[in-house]
């Protein structure tokens, strides 16, 4: 089955090599792009009356397989209560304490809220079990509905438990249980979670598993995680809220991208990083969402991308590639994030004429259409 998609306002590839006013879906990849007066015949066509069309959006950085709800921290925060790692054991009972049938529901529900509002790619992480057979179980029901899961079983050290005793567990049997079955491993390195040698010891571990390395650092201060994640080649250092300046030297002279989740900065009452000093540096900079019950609980990266340009200093364009082909970047993936022949098939039609309305509209729910690996699924 074929889609023709014709009279495109703006189009927005992520390749300097593709352009024009026209698309073609066939199955589940992008056959063609182009003008319209020299597109190839298709099953069908879709006439989207001058709007704007760029590629799906690339959520890098969820945690969707929680029970529970933390209403009661976010309330107690905007009275002026600092967000602490600790609170991860609040969602950590409550998972803990669901079925399998009730956590699948969940991610079920925010993989569609996301997919409403344009997200055609999402990475999800286990870290809410923090036993053997809580974080496998993650692992398998966030394979179920994530396109690529995240083993973080380093997540928080589970009170009462003995900080390296369970560093050896995560490094040990933990990933002998999960390694199968995902991508990615991730350590939350930060005062409160991980300090640098058990980050390094779970992260060293990972990667003789083969698993790609994924970094939570700089989040709520300067730390050594920035640093570990370019040392160990991972994939992306999340969060890099406060960076110091070696920290923006260092990922400006490798292939670390730094994620910035500016929902997760603003619900946590933190400053928002300095997007503007890593791109002009020559960091490769993404946003995401960070979806999750207590830091950033919103699926919205359209309301990343608003903040970005209001607040960030970073322009729409950058915004925009930040949450497509930096998204993809930070996973290492050349299939999506971008609109070119044999790329996914991950389209996101605004209802507007241009990006530039996703920041001159903020808060506005601008998704008209959506395709999913050649799927209409809005
Ligand atoms: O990325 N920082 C660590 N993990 C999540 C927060 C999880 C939580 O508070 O439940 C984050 O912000």
């Amino acid at each position: 089955m074929s889609v023709l998609i014709t009279s495109i306002g703006e189009l927005t590839t992520n390749d300097p090599e593709t352009g024009g006013n026209a698309l073609v879906l066939d199955g589940a990849e992008v056959a063609w792009v182009g003008d319209a007066a020299s597109a190839p015949q298709a099953d069908e066509q879709v006439d989207v009356g001058g709007r704007a069309v760029l590629p799906g959006w690339v959520d890098s950085h969820t945690h969707l397989v929680f029970a529970g709800d933390r209403t009661e921290e976010f309330g107690a925060r905007m009275a002026g209560k600092p967000y602490r790692a600790g609170g991860i054991a609040v969602t950590v009972g409550a998972t803990r304490a669901a079925s399998d049938a009730q956590l699948e529901a969940v991610v079920a529900r925010h993989v569609a809220e996301a997919v409403a509002q344009g997200t055609t790619f999402v990475e999800t992480k286990t870290g809410y079990g923090l036993t053997v057979a809580d974080e496998l179980r993650s692992a398998l029901v966030a394979a179920k509905h994530a396109d690529e899961v995240t083993f973080l079983g380093a997540h928080l050290v589970p009170p009462g438990a003995d900080a390296d005793e369970y560093t050896a567990l995560v490094c040990g049997d933990m990933l002998d249980a999960v390694a199968p079955h995902v991508r990615w491993a991730d350590v939350f390195c930060e005062t409160g979670a991980f300090d640098e040698d058990q980050s390094r010891a779970v992260l060293t571990a990972a990667a003789k598993h083969g698993l790609g390395l994924r970094v939570h650092g700089n989040q709520l201060g300067e730390g050594p995680g920035v640093r570990l994640a370019v040392e160990l080649g991972a994939a992306s250092v999340d969060h890099c809220t406060y960076l110091a300046q070696s920290d923006v030297d260092a990922l400006a002279s490798s292939d670390t991208v730094a994620t910035l989740l500016p929902a997760c900065d603003l619900s946590t009452r933190q400053p928002l990083p300095d997007a503007r000093k890593l791109l002009d540096a020559g960091a490769t900079v993404a946003l995401a969402s960070n979806c999750n019950p207590g830091s950033s609980y919103t699926s919205s990266i359209a309301f990343c991308v608003a903040t970005a340009v209001l607040q960030m200093r970073m322009s729409v364009e950058e915004a925009v590639r930040a949450a497509t082909l930096g998204g993809a970047q930070a996973l290492r993936r050349d299939d999506v994030g971008v609109l070119r022949p044999g790329a996914r098939a991950d389209v996101h039609v605004l209802d507007a004429p241009s990006v530039t309305h996703l920041a001159y509209r903020p808060g506005v729910p601008l998704t008209h259409a959506v395709w999913r690996k050649g799927a209409r699924v809005r």
